[in-house]
């Protein structure tokens, strides 16, 4: 290990690997069970094995009920703060417990019983976090979908999981606009060959929404009724093993690959964390500076702190212009946030913005004590800035919408290990990984390979994806039996650091957002006047990476190409949404191909990178390179 540490790391990860059963067992008691589980793992059910297989439980029993019975009821379970709206709240554990109870009394008069889909499209307001929690008392399973994607997007979801119910927000809010989530809405359920039965909408101050008679409903005025009845709702007792959540998140096709979630084994991964890796105590204030539309969302703003009895911050607003670079410092200050959570994009907006740290001055940031970073990965010159201005610890960690937590860190609650800027550090008890070379064997320390987990994955991952027992063996588990492959490549170091170097996959990190460029090209190639397409990610300043799409026409075609090229970014908006940050698109007479016809995306990027390059062997004609080239450099601003 580098440098002289105190941590417990070694002891601990030692510990897990001699006996991963004992390990979790002991993990679990931190949850209160209906049903304490006697079996920990069970290696032939399931795909791979499932956890905590004869226990039962509820999620929200442990995220809300129990703080309250325990006497906790009046901390301060959230806080939102929307600069966008204007407003701040604060919410104790009592009156989110009485919140999610009057939701969960609805949701039950529309029928909604455990194992039934619902939807969630919301933007960063306490009802959508009250909203999973309600799903998660019926053992309803919910599925939120982020709101900067299109409706066709979420017309993709709404045929996958098929939702009994949605509920939505009449709008959100965006620095530049008013975001109308209803008209997203209705196209999607227009699209959508599956229909709910039923949509919930919050109605928000800044914009009203029409509802449709007899499918839409005044969430609002329900919740008041209800409330006013003062109703009660049990926890349902569930399997460990049952679904909490389905998440999607970018194949690499079109297709979203539905992420679940089980009930017991993300508890107990989550708390888990709390304490060892994030370093939090019962009634902090952990702020992880993310959407709940995301996994950094679901884990770390909703269940994990409020599973640990934390206090979580619902922040509407950008690191940037709401009002000005020093609102993440406000929020910390106001909130006496002790740890935040973000991605390096913000950090990089904050340092275009005010690049010596000078908006800092104006706040007591006395109590906060962490820096996390994960969502891509974190470029050595952005974290040296972030911890010389903050002059406090700036922790990288690695992980993906698939694990649902970290899977390399830095555990801080079990004594810091040395920083190595470049690494997320070193696994996390329940991941055995490896770096494999093209045969499926360990590659030597330093040299770069695919990165993989040995199975069985801990308690917190994915147990399977919606439906789809045989897509998640097809995309995880084939190229290297007996490993959950990644699709991240990187190194390990003689220290037994991980350095993650990016996907080996068509998936893109666009400020931390995961998309899919084989997505893209499946929009772009359904533009009439295209004939071929490449999407390719390159690099960026303030968002790590954008995407950037060349085109083909079809011969014939006389339309201006820039033109089409407008349509195109028009497009992407639509199908796909803003998120995607689709600007540039570039029509090129033909794409550099290899002799039997795959289109070297890899040496395209390598040219929009200004990164030196080889021409493949296998090219068909290097004349194509040049061709990219030339396009790129007209493009450029001089
Ligand atoms: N609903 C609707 N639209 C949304 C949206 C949402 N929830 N979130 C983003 N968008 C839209 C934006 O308005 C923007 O639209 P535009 O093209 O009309 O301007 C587009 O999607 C791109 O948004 P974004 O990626 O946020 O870029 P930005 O330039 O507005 O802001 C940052 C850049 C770096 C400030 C911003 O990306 C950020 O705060 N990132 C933090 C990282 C993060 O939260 N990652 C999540 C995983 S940890
Ligand atoms: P998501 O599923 O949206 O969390 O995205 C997961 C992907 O983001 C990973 O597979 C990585 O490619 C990338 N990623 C996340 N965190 C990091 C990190 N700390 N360092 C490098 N890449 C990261």
């Amino acid at each position: 290990m580098a440098g002289p540490t105190n941590s417990r790391y070694r002891e601990i990860f030692a510990a897990w690997g001699a006996n991963a059963g004992a390990f979790w067992a002991e993990a679990a008691k931190a949850i209160d069970w209906f049903k304490p589980p006697r079996n920990i793992f069970d290696a032939g059910a399931g795909v791979f094995g499932r956890w905590f297989p004869d226990a039962t439980c509820n999620t929200c029993y442990n995220a809300v009920d129990r703080h309250v019975l325990a006497g906790h009821g009046a901390r301060t379970a959230l806080i939102y703060d929307s600069p966008l709206a204007g407003t701040k709240r604060k919410l104790s554990y009592a009156t989110l417990l009485d919140e999610v109870v009057a939701l969960a009394a609805i949701l039950r008069d529309f029928g909604v019983a455990k194992g039934d889909r619902v939807v969630i499209y919301m933007p960063m307001v306490p009802e959508a976090i009250v909203a999973m929690l309600a799903c998660a008392r019926l053992g309803a399973i919910h599925s939120v979908v982020f709101g900067g994607f299109a409706a066709r997007e979420l017309a993709t979801r709404l045929d996958d999981c098929r939702p009994k119910l949605v509920l939505a927000a009449s709008c959100g809010l965006e620095p530049s606009r008013i975001v109308a989530y209803k008209p997203l809405l209705d196209g999607a359920i227009a699209l959508a060959k599956h229909k709910p039965e039923a949509c919930l909408i919050l109605q928000r101050p800044e914009l009203a929404a029409e509802l449709v008679p007899g499918r839409d409903h005044d969430w609002g005025a329900l919740r008041d009724k209800v409330l006013a009845a003062g109703r009660m709702v049990d926890c349902v007792e569930l399997a460990a093993t049952d679904p909490l959540y389905i998440l999607y998140t970018s194949g690499t096709t079109g297709v979203p690959k539905g992420v679940v979630r089980d009930n017991g084994g993300h508890m107990v991964a989550l708390v888990w964390s709390m304490r060892y890796l994030y370093d939090i105590q019962p009634g902090e204030v952990f702020w992880a500076a993310s959407d709940i539309g995301w996994v950094v969302g679901h884990s770390y703003i909703v269940y994990g702190p409020l599973l640990h009895g934390a206090t979580t911050i619902v922040y509407e607003g950008k690191p940037v212009g709401t009002p000005d670079a020093g609102a993440f410092w406000r929020v910390i200050a106001e909130h006496g946030v002790a740890a935040l959570f973000t991605a390096p994009t913000a950090f990089r907006a904050i340092k275009k913005e005010d690049p010596k740290g000078a908006l800092l001055a104006q706040y007591d940031l006395s109590r906060f004590r962490i820096l996390f970073l994960a969502g891509e990965r974190a470029d050595p010159d952005t974290v040296r800035w972030a911890e010389s201005i903050l002059a406090r610890p700036v922790i990288d960690h690695w992980w993906q919408t698939e694990t649902g937590w970290c899977i390399v860190g830095n555990p801080m609650g079990l004594g810091p290990l040395p920083v190595k800027h470049g690494s997320p550090t070193v696994a996390m008890p329940g991941y055995d990984i490896a770096v494999l070379d093209e045969a499926g064997q360990p590659a030597a320390p330093g040299t770069m390979g695919s990165i993989a987990i040995k199975l069985p994955l801990p308690p917190g991952a994915l147990p399977t994806l919606w439906e789809n027992d045989q897509r998640f063996r097809d995309s995880y588990l084939t190229q290297f039996p007996g490993y959950y492959a990644t699709s991240d490549a990187g190194h390990v170091d003689e220290d037994g650091y991980l350095f993650i170097m990016g996907r080996t996959d068509d998936i893109i990190n666009v400020a931390g957002h995961r998309l899919s460029t084989g997505g893209m090209e499946e929009v772009l190639s359904s533009h009439g006047d295209v004939a071929e397409c490449a999407v390719i990610g390159i690099a960026d300043a303030l968002k790590g990476e954008v995407p950037c799409g060349f085109i083909v026409l079809k011969s014939g075609v006389e339309r201006p190409a820039r033109d089409i090229e407008a349509e195109i970014v028009q497009l992407v908006r639509e199908h796909i949404g803003p998120v995607a940050a689709f600007r540039q698109v570039f029509t090129v007479p033909r794409l550099p191909k290899t002799r039997s016809g795959k289109i070297l995306r890899g040496t395209m990027k390598k040219i929009a990178d200004g990164e030196s390059y080889a021409a493949p062997a296998t090219i068909d004609d290097p004349a194509v390179l040049d061709e990219i080239g030339a396009v790129l450099r007209a493009a450029k601003p001089a």
